[in-house]
């Protein structure tokens, strides 16, 4: 039976659909059959896997509004073992034409139990808003992976995130978990990426990841070539970062120990950064992240930057 994580973060430009597209691939490549589900109308993860979002008939957006079901719409992509259900731009639609259908935000979910025993893992790219199609991502996902990117204000709209989750999960999903946070486009070199990951680290402890993603031009470059970063630069820090993630999540799925559910925000600074008198006292913990018992590190800024 899969397990079914949706990549979520109502910010835009964050690194949901990098995040989704080379996890995807990587767990794919370490032999999970893997689906990445694009619930965004951007389709960015469908072409990014290569898929030209204009030629597409079925797209899950007839799925989702005509309750067909999703085997039709899923592609195999030049990865093995990792597969597709794309998105048009079609599926902007979506968000005003599903409010008056029934059971409207669990039709994702609906149309995912048919094909939960055909995959090991199931990745849901969400679009930036917490609108209804992300609602459906969360009723049907088991647990939200949640990218913070490095920047000044990398946790404002974190506590709406959170309390999104916590609806969900009262009215729709009670065991909707928090996968993790997994800070993105790090660059070390800078006293500004130092800062925020020591504030979230500080602010929400154990479910950070150990593993940080560096900003590397190579992973901005490669969906412009449709391809994930394990094929485009198998040796770049983003495809090691990538993996590692992976790594940490497979090991994940067998500690019976992840629990956190995110609720209560315990003070965070919503900008995201410690201001310089509080940055200054705390040291720059290693917390293990929620999949390590071992040392995953944060892989660091690479040279091709
Ligand atoms: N680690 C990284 N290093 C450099 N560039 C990155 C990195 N991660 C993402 N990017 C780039 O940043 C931009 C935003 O990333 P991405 O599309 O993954 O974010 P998103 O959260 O999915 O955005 P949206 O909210 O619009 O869906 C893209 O141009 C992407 O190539
Ligand atoms: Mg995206």
């Amino acid at each position: 039976m899969s397990r079914v994580i949706a990549v979520c973060n109502q910010k835009g430009g964050v690194g949901k659909t990098t995040t989704a597209v080379n996890l995807s691939t990587a767990l794919a490549l370490e032999g999970r059959r893997t689906l990445l589900v694009d619930l965004d109308p951007q389709a960015n993860a469908t072409s990014g896997c290569g898929i030209d979002k204009k030629s597409l008939s079925p797209s899950i957006y007839q799925a989702l509004l005509d309750a067909e079901p999703i085997e039709p719409a899923i592609l195999a992509t030049p990865i093995e073992n990792l597969f597709l259900l794309p998105a048009q731009p079609s599926l902007s639609g979506a968000e005003v034409e599903l409010v008056d259908l029934p059971n409207r935000e669990t039709r994702l979910r609906n149309l995912l139990q048919p094909v939960l025993h055909s995959y090991d893992q199931i990745l849901i790219d969400c679009p930036p808003s917490l609108g209804l199609l992300t609602v459906n991502a969360l009723a049907a996902a088991e647990s939200v992976l949640i990218p913070l990117q490095c920047e000044y204000y990398a946790l404002e709209g974190l506590s709406q995130l959170l309390e999104t989750i916590q609806l969900v999960r009262g009215a729709l999903n009670p065991n909707l978990e928090i996968e993790g946070i997994l800070l993105t486009m790090a660059d070390f070199r800078t006293k500004l990426t130092t800062d925020v990951i020591q504030e979230v680290r500080r602010s929400f402890g154990e479910k950070v990841y150990d593993i940080v993603i560096p900003r590397s031009i190579r992973l901005s470059e490669a969906p412009s070539h449709g391809l994930p970063i394990a094929l485009y630069d198998p040796h770049s820090s983003g495809a090691k970062a990538y993996q590692a993630l992976a790594h940490a999540i497979k090991k994940e799925k067998a500690d019976a120990g992840n629990t956190w559910t995110g609720q209560g925000n315990p003070g965070a600074d919503p900008r995201g950064t410690a201001s310089p008198a509080s940055a200054a006292g705390e040291e720059n913990r290693a917390v293990p992240g929620p999949s390590s018992g071992d040392s995953a590190e944060s892989v660091p800024a690479s040279s091709e930057n």
